[in-house]
C-alpha cells in the first residue's frame, strides 16, 4: 500500500501488440544496484523459464520493486545484465523490452471510463479499434469487472480501481508480465479470487510472469517456483514445496509457513549409537544413528526448526517423558480449525543468524502450536507439549545454515532446481 512507485500501470506502451515470440529465460544476471551509497541489490541471478510463473517473495525492503523496476528499464543497475525471453535489454529503452507491470499502485487516466482506461495502451500501440475492443471484453469476463467497464475511475473503490490496474496489464499479450504487490488494494476475500483470476489469465496466455509479493502464503499459492529475496540478495529459488520443507537456512525456515516456525536450542548428543537434541535438561531421541551431515556437529550447539503442525499437546500421561517439553502459553489465537499458541519454553533464546525472522527471538525460545478449537488455554497457562525431534529442521548456530531437514531420512529421487525442467 505504499504506492512508492508511484507508477503509471503500464510501461511500454510503444512496442507491439502482441509478443515477439522469442523463447528463452527473462530475468536479470549478476546484477547489483545500489541508492545513495548503500546496496539495494547485491549480485542478483533470478530467472524465470519461457511461461513460468516465479513469485519472487521477500519482506518489505528486500529489493523486490527495484529488481522489476530494473527488468523494466524503469531504473538502471551498476552492473549485470537484463533478459526478456532470451533477448538482452540491459541498455534497450522501457517500449523496446515487451514489459507489462503492475504497480502497487496503478494510475488510471480519470476522465476516461473503464474501459477506455483497459483499452488505452492498445489503442496507442495502433490495434484495430473492434480487436481492442474485444481483447478489453474478454479480459473484463474473465477478471469479473465487466459491470464496470462504464464506469470512471472515480466511481470505483479503491479495491476496484486495483483491479482495473491489473486489467490494464493483463489486457496486452507481453513478453512478460511484472506483477508488484497487485493484490495491495484489495481486501481479504477479493485477493484469494483476483489471485486465481490473474494466474489463470497468465496461464491461459502462456506469457512469462515475475510476481512480487511479501505475502509467503500468496507465493506458495501461485508459484511455478519462487524466489526469496532478503536484505538485496536471493536467499532460495526453488518450488513451493521445496523451500517450506527444505529451507536453506534460518531466514529461510522463518520467512516461508504460517505460523513462522518455532526455533528452540540444541545440542547434538550420541549415546548407546542414537542421537538426540539435548534441550536444557530434556533430551529429544532422534530414534537412529547420528545422521551423516550431522555428524561433524556431534556434541555442538544447534537450532531445531519446529512447526506448528509438528508440536502437539502432550497426552496426558502416555507420551514419553524424553519427547515432552514444558511450556508457557505466551499467545492464543483462534482460527476456527485451530487454536494457534505461542509457547515460551524454557531454554536461552535463539541468537543464531537469520533467527530474526521467526518466531520471536528476544525474551527466549519459542515454539509454535495447533492445538484444538476446544482447548481451553489461556495466555499464562503452563502446558506440556510433545516434540518429535524426527520433524526437526537442523540448523548449525553459528551460520544459522540448514544441516539435516525431515525429509532427508526419506529422501525424494530428487528437488529439482533448474528453471526449466521443473514445470
Ligand atoms: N530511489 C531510491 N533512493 C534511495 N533508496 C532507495 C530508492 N529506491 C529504493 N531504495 C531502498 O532500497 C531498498 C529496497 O527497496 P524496494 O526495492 O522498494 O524494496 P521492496 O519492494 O522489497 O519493499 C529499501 O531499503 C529502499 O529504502
Ligand atoms: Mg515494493
Amino acid at each position: 500500500m505504499t504506492g512508492s512507485t508511484g507508477g503509471t500501470g503500464n510501461t511500454g506502451g510503444t512496442g507491439s501488440t502482441g509478443n515477439t515470440g522469442n523463447t528463452g529465460n527473462t530475468g536479470v544476471e549478476g546484477v547489483t544496484v545500489s541508492r545513495d551509497g548503500s546496496p539495494v541489490l547485491t549480485d542478483v541471478t533470478l530467472l524465470a523459464g519461457d511461461g513460468e510463473l516465479l513469485a519472487v517473495l521477500g519482506p518489505s525492503g528486500s529489493g523486490k520493486s527495484t529488481l522489476l523496476r530494473v527488468i523494466a528499464g524503469l531504473a538502471r543497475a551498476d552492473r549485470g545484465e537484463v533478459l526478456v525471453r532470451g533477448r538482452r535489454v540491459t541498455d534497450s529503452p522501457p517500449g523496446e523490452r515487451h514489459v507489462a507491470m503492475v504497480f502497487e499502485s496503478s494510475a488510471l487516466l480519470p476522465f476516461l471510463d473503464v474501459s477506455s482506461n483497459l483499452g488505452w495502451g492498445l489503442k496507442a500501440q495502433r490495434m484495430p479499434a473492434a480487436e481492442v475492443q474485444e481483447r478489453v471484453t474478454s479480459r473484463a469476463r474473465q477478471l469479473r469487472l465487466s459491470r464496470l467497464l462504464p464506469r470512471k475511475p472515480a466511481q470505483l473503490s479503491e479495491g476496484e480501481r486495483g483491479l482495473v490496474g491489473i486489467g490494464k496489464a493483463l489486457v496486452r499479450v507481453p513478453d512478460v508480465f511484472l506483477l508488484d504487490e497487485p493484490l495491495a488494494h484489495l481486501d481479504a476475500a477479493q485477493r484469494a479470487r483476483v489471485r486465481r483470476q490473474v494466474v489463470e489469465v497468465v496461464r491461459s496466455l502462456g506469457v512469462t510472469t515475475l510476481y512480487v509479493t511479501h505475502d509467503q502464503a500468496e507465493a506458495l499459492a501461485v508459484a511455478d517456483r519462487l524466489a526469496l529475496l532478503h536484505e538485496g540478495a536471493v536467499v532460495q529459488v526453488g518450488k513451493p514445496m521445496e523451500l517450506y520443507e527444505r529451507p536453506v537456512d534460518l531466514v529461510a525456515c522463518g520467512f516461508v509457513g504460517s505460523p513462522p516456525v518455532g526455533l528452540l536450542p540444541a545440542r547434538l548428543v550420541s549415546s548407546g549409537g542414537l542421537a538426540g537434541f539435548e534441550v536444557g535438561s530434556r533430551t529429544l531421541p532422534l530414534w537412529r544413528p547420528v545422521p551423516e551431515p550431522l555428524r561433524p556437529y556431534a556434541g555442538q550447539e544447534v537450532v531445531l526448526g519446529l512447526r506448528a503442525e509438528d508440536v502437539h499437546e502432550a497426552a496426558g500421561d502416555t507420551d514419553p517423558e524424553a519427547m515432552a517439553l514444558d511450556a508457557v502459553v505466551t499467545a492464543v489465537e483462534y482460527t476456527g480449525r485451530h487454536n494457534v499458541l505461542t509457547l515460551a519454553v524454557g531454554a536461552a533464546p535463539v541468537t543464531a543468524p537469520g533467527a530474526t525472522l521467526a518466531a520471536g527471538t528476544s525474551a527466549g525460545a519459542t515454539l509454535r502450536s495447533f492445538f484444538p478449537p476446544r482447548a481451553a488455554v489461556r495466555v499464562g497457562d503452563a502446558v506440556r507439549v510433545a516434540v518429535d525431534a524426527a520433524r526437526a529442521h537442523v540448523f548449525s548456530a553459528r551460520t544459522g545454515r540448514a544441516l539435516w531437514h525431515p525429509t532427508d531420512a526419506h529422501p525424494r529421487r530428487s528437488w529439482p532446481s533448474q528453471p526449466r525442467e521443473d514445470r
